[in-house]
């Protein structure tokens, strides 16, 4: 059937299923799946049960699918997400984010769980992405050509959306909280890096790093969705502190800074 074909069945599934028609999607990063269970009008659909759809295998991340509103907007949130790291084809990876586009979402919110190398940073802190380096060499949009997805060649210079992070901004002073901005570096992972990687990073620019989010911001891209990214700082990346890197780190803090995240987010969207 093809990729593309693949992607339609399972956007013609969901319709068969949903009513609803999502304008904004939100992919959700470790501890904030969460997020999903205050929509309203919630209809829920387990990967599994989508033709075509890749399941997580990831602790801490749930595989739904999540549909309704919150602030008047209507969105598709993927509860759970694929990573390079669990061993999928990076198509296998932005199959979601390309199910919504098909769906006809036009602004996506992509968040994750990173690691902090600008040193003003703080695990609990929340940056606000305002681009991103790509170190893994994979790119989505790589292969077969098909013009239903977008242009072959397409600009990634304004890949964060100007004016939806200007609202993201907004929120944050609205509501008296402290936010980062910076450049994320995607690693495949999924160890986590070594410190002459983190220096690396640093030298070129990046103030945090994290093990998913880009390719799903460059399949967006390539489809014109508005995107805003925006990463939990859950701990100093390697090196940057005398001491070794936990998962379980990782985890403790998304989920003390879950409650924050997820207001902040349903303020965003009212503002779309
Ligand atoms: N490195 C890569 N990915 C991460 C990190 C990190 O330090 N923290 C959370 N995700």
């Amino acid at each position: 059937m093809g990729y593309y074909g693949e992607l339609k069945k399972s956007a013609e599934y969901i319709k068969s299923r949903v009513m609803l028609q999502p304008e904004i999607g939100v992919i959700l990063g470790s501890g904030l799946g969460d997020f999903a269970d205050g929509l309203e009008e919630r209809v829920v659909i387990p990967y599994a049960e989508i033709p075509g759809f890749p399941v997580s295998t990831v602790k801490g991340h749930k595989g739904n699918l999540v549909f309704g509103r919150i602030n008047g907007k209507n969105l598709a949130v993927m509860q759970g997400r694929f990573h390079l790291y669990e061993g999928y084809p990076i198509q296998k990876v932005v199959f979601g984010t390309r199910v919504l586009g098909l769906l006809g979402i036009s602004a996506l919110i992509v968040t994750n769980a990173a690691g902090g190398i600008n040193e003003n940073f703080r695990p609990g802190d929340l940056m606000v992405l305002k681009d991103h380096i790509n170190m893994t060499g994979e790119n989505p949009a790589a292969g077969e050509e098909i013009p239903e997805l977008g242009p072959r060649f397409f600009d990634m210079t304004f890949a964060y959306d100007a004016e939806l992070r200007e609202k993201a901004k907004q929120v944050f002073e609205e509501a008296g909280l402290e936010y980062k901005e910076g450049v994320y570096a995607f690693m495949k992972g999924p160890s986590y890096e070594t410190p002459a990687e983190i220096r690396m990073l640093k030298a070129i620019g990046a103030d945090a790093v994290g093990m998913s989010t880009v390719p799903e911001v460059i399949a967006a891209r390539q489809m014109g969705i508005r995107v805003l990214g925006i990463s939990c700082i859950t701990n100093m990346a390697a090196g940057i502190l005398d001491k070794p890197l936990s998962h379980a780190e990782v985890l403790e803090v998304s989920e003390k800074v879950k409650e924050k995240f997820v207001r902040v987010l349903s303020s965003i969207i009212g503002k779309i």
